[in-house]
């Protein structure tokens, strides 16, 4: 059993104050509107959600929910805070953290004069860094103490839906938290035992900016799917058989496939077709402003990794992959020629090694292609990684042949590999490599 105070009686903190109550743990729920704590006093929820009213009454009766507006109390008699409190937009849209500053002002004054061990773990939406750069600081500031000395601090986003949020405690799609220290992690991933989700202990920053990928992309895929439907509704078809035939897709739709940090796309698909669909769209009055992004969000991307290289400001360049992807000697629209073009084009001295294409130029059905598309790059291809390395002060992993894994083992003093493709993260070789996510 685990003393706790919660701070922030909305959606997170009560669904959380209620349910850690229930798995036996002695909750004081705090919030400064003294109205949401007379609420939960009388044993009801100051908010709409299936199942919670109950909780709480039951909490309440038992003696295992307690609520109050004074903090000092709440901190003094508990080991752990969860700050839930809100994090708004302001009106430009930048994070507006002043509920958490005055709920960590307000926890560090308590922690002033408390002896005991006591970890502050925050579970309100903030980006990377609002720990470690306005939490911690005011904490520290506030209690004359040390975080990760003298107390601890973790992050624990939280993945609730509104009205499946206690059912979500329970089946939550995993549980992340970013701590200090690895006993502060164990401590609160104890609280979460009856739940069954995979269990990811990380970084601070890692745990802050997990929540907003997943939102993102949840956005995203609303939209995507939105705008999909208005294309299909346009032509007549029905949307939700062709988004449910998608979704049966769960070998390269829904799955971990193409959602590698990297290098952009190419090949002879994805860009032909992107840009069809989104003509298409365009011919039928269809705004499909997400689909039309695609193309220049990838555009951009071939842009950064011609920046990754140029400003290391050396001459003499390596590209190790051609083609979009290894084990082709497709390089229709591969975004490395048109890197090579560009580095080309601004006076770098580049070789290329590419085994599916030199084998291609030997016998293959792309011989024609490569001659007559590519002849200025065709000419600089070597038939060797060890050309390339003996060549190169910049070698650049394009794409992820197998063959190009060792590549680190072959470099001498002063190279530097720019690796657009993640092989580094693959290899835990960052050390000596350039990312292009890093
Ligand atoms: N609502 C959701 O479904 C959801 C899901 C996951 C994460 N989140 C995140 O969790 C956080 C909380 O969201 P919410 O929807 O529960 O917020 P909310 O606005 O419903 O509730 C916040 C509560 O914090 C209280 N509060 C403000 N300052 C306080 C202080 N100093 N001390 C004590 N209480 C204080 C407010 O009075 C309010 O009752 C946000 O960062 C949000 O982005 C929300």
């Amino acid at each position: 059993m685990s003393r706790i105070s919660v701070f922030g009686l909305g959606y997170v903190g009560t669904v959380c104050s209620a349910c850690l109550a229930k798995e036996g743990h002695l909750v004081i729920a705090v919030d400064v509107n003294t109205e949401k704590v007379d609420i939960v006093r009388g044993g009801r929820s100051p908010i709409i959600e299936k199942d919670l009213d109950r909780l709480i009454a039951d909490g309440v009766e038992s003696g295992a929910l307690t609520a109050t507006a004074d903090s000092l109390e709440a901190v003094l008699k508990s080991d752990l805070s969860f700050i839930c409190v809100g994090s708004p937009s302001n009106g430009n849209g930048s994070l507006d953290t002043s509920y958490l500053e005055r709920v960590s002002r307000d926890i560090g004054t308590a922690l002033r004069g408390k002896d005991r061990y006591h970890v502050v773990v925050i579970r309100s939406t903030v980006l990377p860094g609002t720990v470690g750069k306005t939490v911690i600081p005011i904490l520290e500031q506030a209690s004359h103490k040390k975080a990760g000395v003298d107390f601890g601090v973790a992050m624990n986003p939280e993945f609730m839906r509104e009205s499946d949020s206690v059912y979500d405690f329970y089946n939550p799609p995993k549980t992340v938290i970013g701590a200090l220290h690895a006993s502060d992690a164990d401590r609160i991933a104890e609280l979460f035992e009856g739940v069954s989700a995979p269990l990811i202990k990380t970084s601070i920053e890692i745990a802050e900016m997990v929540k907003y990928v997943d939102n993102a992309f949840h956005a995203l895929k609303v939209v995507f799917a939105n705008e999909i439907g208005n294309v299909c509704d346009a032509l007549g078809i029905d949307a939700h058989i062709v988004m449910s035939i998608f979704c049966m897709d769960t070998k390269l739709n829904i799955s971990p496939y193409y959602l590698k940090p990297g290098f952009a796309f190419g090949g002879s698909c994805l860009p032909k077709d992107v840009r069809a669909l989104t003509y298409e769209a365009k011919r039928l009055d269809v705004d499909t402003p997400v689909l039309n992004a695609i193309l220049p969000s990838n555009q951009h991307q071939i842009a950064i990794g011609l920046q990754r290289i140029t400003m290391l400001q050396r001459k003499k360049i390596g590209i190790l992959g051609l083609s979009f992807k290894a084990g082709t000697d497709d390089i229709r629209e591969s975004p490395l020629v048109e890197l090579t073009e560009s580095l080309i084009g601004k006076g770098y001295d580049v070789r290329i090694y590419d085994r599916s294409i030199s084998l291609a130029r030997l016998c293959g059905g792309n011989k024609e292609y490569v001659e007559r598309k590519i002849p200025h790059i065709a000419r600089l291809m070597v038939s060797r990684i060890e050309e390339i390395v003996d060549h190169a002060e910049i070698v650049v992993i394009g794409n992820k042949a197998p063959e190009f894994d060792d590549v680190a083992d072959l470099l001498k003093p002063g190279q530097e590999v720019v690796d657009l493709v993640g092989l580094a993260a693959e290899r835990n070789a960052e050390e000596v490599y350039v990312g292009l996510s890093a």
